[in-house]
């Protein structure tokens, strides 16, 4: 690249949130800047970000579990360094490529499936609401019916197929009319499930074993019972493992916490991607597969452009087989035990920690109004008649400006906040965020305090905007 070009390039440095602001998003750069989170992070590498000043931020929301990897991992990159050296032929589209190949090899053994439901086949896409699109079309094609289930608080992405199984209002509302024959169902709930199924006129029922905006997770036995009713009801289980699966939760996929519960279809992305390329992956089995492309004539009837290109192929073979020279899985599961036992310890300790829960490395803690202090609920109330969702910004901004942990509020009107560690992370920085932890739980029980008062003040500011 001419070195014009690069020195053009660095003299634009600092200049992102005016371009945001003019070009982009300009809303998103006012949140941004109320609550002190627009920081200059001009490098990553792998848990950590580090600002202009050269400050360094432990990555607690790992680009919403894109970098389970950390950031720039050197091997996933060098796979991509190789691959681009190689002028490889890369989307012939009349051609097969080796990459996708081996990709699905990989992913398929790991789903740990096989006989007559055997998860043997993937169809690759860009990203996880694709998945998503692709699962709701694979289910109706095979199952000739069309009524999709989902669940309270479901998150399975925002195009217009994946959000009409968005269990949240806020993000359905105003984008007019949204997939005809989609139902709600309660999370974690059989008896919805058994009665939303009741017509045998379901496709299927999609969920996220651990739940994206809440850090639900299914209850012991539900999702067994759960396929089992599909089953008898001739509809597919549907694992939307985007978030929870590839490592996060201590197994490659999520529903294997649960040994008897086969899917019929898995939906991955994010982490695939080692942070470098998009991608997203479905997971099924020959049966669906071969009544969707059931002649040469439909041998593409779904596809994509970009699916299967040699980028994303090469970050997540890169991804995959980083994840298995370093035993990633088992790690996770380490270190998710360790920091949710401690986590859950400190929850104990503060009358405002309603549940620490998660699984593996994808854990959070859900507030609530205190019980027994006065002082503390009078506190509560004063908050939530201004701005429901602002007190777990209450921790998460001093996590951000006095501890230097980044993280976000997990949902919208929940008080949730929801951490995404790297699944490299190590007991040092779990006992930094731990730290950071017991502090800012321990600052929110101090009133009147400094804490308090700014946030009563930045409650009244939203209202006002
Ligand atoms: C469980 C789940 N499904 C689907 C999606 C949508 O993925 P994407 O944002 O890549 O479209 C997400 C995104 O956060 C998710 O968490």
């Amino acid at each position: 690249m001419s070195s014009d070009f690069l020195s053009w390039l660095e003299a634009q440095q600092g200049r992102q949130y005016e371009l945001h602001s003019e070009h982009i998003n300009p809303v998103f750069v006012k949140m941004l800047r109320t609550i002190g989170f627009d920081k200059q992070y001009v490098r990553g590498e792998g848990c950590y970000l580090y600002d202009r000043h050269g400050e360094r931020y432990l990555d607690m929301l790992t680009g919403w579990g894109v970098f389970a990897l950390g950031r720039n991992h050197p091997r996933v990159r060098e796979i991509l360094e190789h691959v681009l050296s190689r002028e490889m032929p890369n989307l012939v589209r009349m051609d097969c490529s080796l990459l996708s190949g081996l990709v699905a090899e990989k992913l398929t053994r790991h789903t740990e499936l096989d006989g007559a439901n055997g998860l043997s086949r993937v169809f690759f896409c860009n990203s996880g609401t694709e998945t998503i699109e692709t699962a709701i079309k694979f289910a109706r094609c095979h199952t000739g019916k069309s009524r999709i289930l989902y669940c309270d608080h479901a998150f399975h992405g925002l195009t217009t197929g994946s959000l009409s199984l968005n269990g949240a209002e806020f993000f359905r509302e105003r984008f007019g009319e949204l997939m005809p024959g989609t139902s709600a169902v309660r999370f974690n709930d059989l008896v919805s499930l058994e009665q939303a199924l009741h017509r045998k006129d379901v496709a299927a029922f999609v969920i996220e074993p651990v739940q994206g905006k809440s850090c639900e997770v299914v209850k012991e036995g539900y999702l067994a019972e759960a396929q089992r009713l599909c089953r008898r009801a001739g509809a597919l289980l549907v694992a939307d493992e985007v978030q929870c699966g590839l490592g996060r939760t201590g197994k490659w996929f999520a529903y294997q916490h649960w040994p008897e519960v086969e899917p019929d279809i898995v939906c991955t992305a994010k982490a695939l991607s080692g942070g470098y390329v998009p991608v997203g992956a479905v997971i099924t089995n020959p049966k669906i597969m071969d009544s969707v492309f059931n002649s040469m004539e439909r041998c593409v009837v779904h596809s994509n452009t970009f699916g299967q290109n040699d980028l994303a192929m090469a970050a997540a073979l890169g991804t995959l087989h980083v994840m298995e020279q370093e035993r990633i899985v088992e790690r996770a599961a380490c270190m998710g035990r360790y920091v949710m036992e401690r986590l859950t310890a400190l929850g104990e300790s503060c009358p405002f920690v309603s549940e620490v829960r998660g699984r593996g490395l994808m854990f959070g803690i859900d507030f609530k109004r205190p019980e027994n202090s006065l002082r503390l609920k009078a506190a509560w109330d004063t908050l939530h008649t201004l701005n429901f969702g602002v007190f777990s910004q209450m921790l998460v901004m001093p996590l951000l400006h006095r501890h230097r942990i980044l993280t976000q509020v997990a949902g919208y009107h929940t008080e949730v906040i929801k951490f995404l560690p790297p699944l490299i992370i190590g007991k040092e920085d779990l006992d930094w965020f731990l730290s950071a932890m017991e502090q800012v739980l321990a600052d929110v029980q101090r009133i009147p305090g400094n804490v308090w008062s700014t946030f009563t003040g930045l409650a009244k500011g939203a209202l006002r905007a």
